[in-house]
């Protein structure tokens, strides 16, 4: 087995967050750059079957950071439709979602709910190997809850993982049922690492390289860094930490961030759902301001696309105070 990474050189990955990492998202982290990998929302199989490669979904652009297609699954049928028509996409990768902790979901038999039907995993995982030659990951939690024998549970879920093929994993070190109240237990990192050969993205709270400067053993055995909630509400995140290039003082970076995700997303999808997806990026991407309810009370109201617009200016056009450090709470 090759040497891990020194942790400064560790991968960045932008997370899978549903109704947030379309195209238009991905091409705004990828423009700034720093970025080596970009998760898709998760994709639910059947639904997929109805969607082409030039999908906001699914398309890409040159120059694009490779993008992970992570897929929602409760059942191994229509697997090999599925990825043949993923296939044109070029995906640098499939990932199943065995980590969404939201009950519809879980209840509908995808997600979290995967870890604790291991019949229904390993046909799923077997399909996907069998049909798809490239990488192949699950995103995961540590399982349901703390129940005693969990730690036993979860190495039982990691064999199976490894015996059907697959190539990496990405932990988020919480149990399903703490959602995102409780803190993401890095200290856990180095004990899953040593439980598997394969290579482990750390996910779960990790804000900047300070995250890492606080405690890199920690960090020391993963494979690669993967950030959610943050690289919502800063797309430039990863440009800044990784210094590609420099960036404007705050309050432009936000406004340049805001109007080309605006852009991308009217081009990519028709009014009505551009609308939509802006005002859910608007939840996350007003934390960045000290008075950023007011923006998104705005936005949130806002009955089309051009009052939107409107209101969004008026409120930069008072020169809000961007804060140093954004809420991340998931409400
Ligand atoms: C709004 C929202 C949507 C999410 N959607 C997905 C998803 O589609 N697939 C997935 O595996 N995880 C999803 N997640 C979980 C994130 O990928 C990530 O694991 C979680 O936010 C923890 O990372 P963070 O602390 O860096 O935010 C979502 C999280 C949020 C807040």
């Amino acid at each position: 087995m090759s040497e891990p990474a020194p942790v400064a050189a560790l991968p960045l990955a932008a997370a899978p967050m549903a109704g947030l990492t379309h195209s238009a998202f991905r091409r705004v982290v990828s423009a700034f750059g720093g970025c080596d990998l970009l998760y898709t929302e998760m994709l639910a199989g059947a639904a997929l079957l109805q969607e082409t490669p030039d999908s906001p979904y699914l398309k890409q652009r040159p120059g694009d950071a490779p993008a992970i297609f992570q897929l929602l699954l409760r059942d191994e049928r229509r697997i090999e439709a599925i990825v043949a028509r993923l296939h044109p996409c070029h995906p640098a990768g499939l990932d199943l979602n065995c980590a969404c902790p939201n009950n519809r979901i879980r209840q509908a038999g995808g997600g979290a709910s995967l870890l604790e039907d291991p019949e229904r995993l390993r046909a799923i995982l077997c399909g996907l190997r069998q049909a798809w030659g490239g990488r192949l990951s699950v995103k995961l939690r540590l399982g349901p809850s703390p129940v005693p024998r969990w730690r036993e549970n979860f190495q039982d879920r990691l064999r199976l993982i490894e015996d059907c093929g697959v190539d990496a994993i990405s932990i988020n070190p919480r149990f399903a049922e703490d959602r995102h109240a409780r803190a993401a237990r890095h200290d856990l990192l180095p004990w899953i690492c040593a439980l598997t050969r394969l290579p482990v993205t750390a996910n779960g709270d990790i804000l900047g390289p300070e995250t890492i400067a606080r405690n890199p053993a920690n960090f020391a055995a993963c494979a690669g860094l993967m950030l959610g909630r943050i690289a919502i509400v800063r797309p430039w995140t990863f440009a800044a930490w990784r210094a590609v290039r420099p960036l404007p003082a705050p309050r432009e970076l936000a406004l340049q961030t805001w109007q080309s995700l605006a852009a991308g997303i009217l081009e990519d999808f028709p009014p009505e759902k551009a609308l939509e997806k802006l005002k859910l990026f608007a939840v996350w991407f007003s934390r960045n301001y000290a008075f950023g309810h007011t923006f998104y009370t705005a936005v949130r109201n806002a009955p089309d696309w051009t009052t939107l617009h409107a209101r969004a200016e008026a409120f930069f056009a008072a020169n809000p105070e961007v804060v140093l450090q954004p809420s991340l709470v998931d409400y």
